[in-house]
């Protein structure tokens, strides 16, 4: 048995930091400005030093920039010890490793802590990828073994996934996640499981757009602009994987899905392996899916033109749905609406053509299956009254002047459209839904809960709604159709909805109250 944890650190109770390279020295100053007295250790002689002479000018950028006083930067600098001794952290009470990624490694130190550290020293691990279960294994005390995940900057990114390995103790855990609020932090537990939460549910926001990207629905700069404006994702997934590294983004999907014991919703790409092969990583190559260098211009989006025809009205035939918000806001925009109630209800006709909101089916099947014309279908935005672009796709057979009456209408009320080739659940819906079943299998298996993996996914990777509590808008019976024509077109198990999806859904219950 291990001795008894509290579940909150004093302020003044040591904190140790183990490895000052990027992680570790954001570590240490977010214990310092907490208040804590931190030793910062490396075993690359000054190193601990240097990393602080870099947080010291990184401060001094904020003091000159009014988010500091100058106080405030001496007080966390002064709270700070380099060290290049481990037996120095004898005091500790929380030490956080954040060396290098290597499981050998990672339990050698844990063993020397043993020795150097009392015993009811918590050790916490800010590994992203392995076990804390094996990190723990063959320890005198395992229980007080727990992941803290800190995100990439650690002193401004909120989350923190503390992660319970199978032998971790919940005093431990609790420990820790109450220090991390204490740091200002938004802590998630999680158990150790591949990915934990954020590394695993945000796999589709990659995949999905890969995915589109490989059948051809549109190019890079459509596809990452359709998740800004329609999605309100910060950055699109060629972007953002252009920013992180292609060898890291690349690395990290293949280590998931190898851990799933090639489960194919993990998937790699073999676009993004091809970037990876050619050693286009992204920013840091100059090269990635994008371009990079001072005289390079960034592709825009595809968009279609505009024409000078004034726009039609538009005619809501039964229950819209979450469509309702963009009827009221074309309204506001001075076009003609009108409700009726018809036998083709939840669509809309705007001029000739019959819009619908994607429901997971191409459109060239939905229109023979429901005998419709001039189908185009529209994707799923955050916010239909502050999206400035929407996707669309056509059937094989409507017309090209339904489609422009849609475009024009759009228009008028400030929405630019981008035209994907007819794929099933179009771009930001089968990517938001994809989010939600890799969130909805997590809680399933009591990786996170609810709560948990929504906050995990804003906080760590700033979405911009909680994969989960979007899917509840949706609606999750909507969730799972979409999911189950998906799987049915692609003939793939990759789309296979969640059981908690498909259950919540027959039982008429939400993630979210
Ligand atoms: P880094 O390479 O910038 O720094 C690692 C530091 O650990 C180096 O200064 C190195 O000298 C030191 N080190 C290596 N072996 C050591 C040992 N046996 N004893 C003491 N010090 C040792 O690495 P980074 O990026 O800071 O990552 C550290 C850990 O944090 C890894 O486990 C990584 O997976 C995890 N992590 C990294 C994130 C990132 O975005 N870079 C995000 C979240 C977690």
């Amino acid at each position: 048995m291990m001795p008894e944890q509290t579940h909150t650190l004093s302020i003044d109770t040591l904190v140790a930091v183990i490895g000052a390279g990027a992680m570790g020295a954001g570590i240490a100053q977010v214990a310092a400005q907490a208040g804590h007295p931190v030793k910062l250790y490396d075993n690359r002689e000054g190193a601990a030093a240097q990393a602080i002479d870099t947080m010291a000018a990184q401060l001094n950028k904020l003091v000159a920039r009014g988010k500091l006083t100058a106080e405030q930067r001496d007080a966390v600098l002064s709270r700070i010890t380099p060290v290049d001794d481990i037996e120095a952290l004898v005091d500790a009470k929380l030490v956080i490793e954040a060396i290098i990624e290597n499981l050998d490694v990672k339990r050698s130190v844990l063993a020397t802590l043993e020795d150097v550290c009392s015993d009811d020293c918590i050790l916490a691990s800010n590994t992203s990828s392995l076990s804390i279960t094996s990190l723990a294994a063959g320890r005198r005390y395992p229980g007080r073994i727990v992941g803290m995940h800190f995100f990439n900057p650690a002193p401004t990114m909120k989350l923190v996934e503390v992660v319970s390995g199978l032998a971790t103790d919940s005093n431990a855990a609790s420990t820790v996640y109450d220090t991390a609020l204490n740091w200002g932090k938004k802590p998630v537990h999680t158990r150790s499981t591949p990915g934990f939460i954020v590394n695993r549910v945000a796999r589709p926001f990659y995949a999905e757009s890969l995915r589109l990207l490989q059948e051809q629905a549109s190019d890079c700069a459509t596809l990452d602009a359709l998740m800004r404006d329609a999605g309100g994702f910060r950055m699109g997934a060629f972007e953002l994987t252009d920013l992180i590294g292609h060898d890291v983004n690349y690395a990290v999907t293949c280590s998931v899905f190898t851990a799933y014991y090639g489960d194919f919703r993990f998937q790699p790409s073999l676009i993004q392996k091809e970037l990876v092969d050619a050693g286009y990583l992204g920013r840091k190559a100059s090269r990635g899916f994008y371009h990079y260098g001072e005289a390079t211009e960034q592709p825009l989006a595809l968009t279609v033109t505009v024409s000078s025809d004034t726009p039609s009205g538009c005619v809501a035939l039964g229950d819209v749905g979450l469509l309702s918000v963009l009827v009221q806001r074309l309204a506001q925009a001075g076009i003609t609406v009108d409700q009726e109630s018809a036998s083709d209800a939840g669509v809309l006709r705007i001029g000739t053509a019959t819009v619908a909101l994607t429901d997971g089916r191409l459109a060239c099947q939905r229109a023979l299956e429901e005998g419709l014309t001039n189908l185009v279908l529209i994707d799923l935005a955050l916010d239909y009254n502050q999206a400035s672009r929407l996707a669309i796709s056509r059937a094989h057979n409507t017309s090209t002047d339904a489609v422009q009456q849609v475009v024009d209408c759009l228009a008028q009320a400030g929405i630019q459209v981008s035209e994907l080739t007819d794929v099933p659940g179009l771009a930001v819906m089968r990517t938001v839904c994809m989010l939600a079943n890799e969130g909805a299998d997590a809680v399933l298996q009591g990786v996170g809960d609810a709560i948990g993996v929504d906050t995990a996914m804003c906080f760590g990777v700033n979405y911009p709604r909680g994969p989960l509590r979007w899917a509840d808008q949706i609606g999750l019976a909507k969730v799972d159709q979409l999911l189950t024509y998906l799987q049915a077109v692609y003939g793939e198990d990759r789309y296979r909805p969640s059981l908690l999806i498909r259950r919540l859904a027959l039982q008429g219950g939400r993630f979210h109250d």
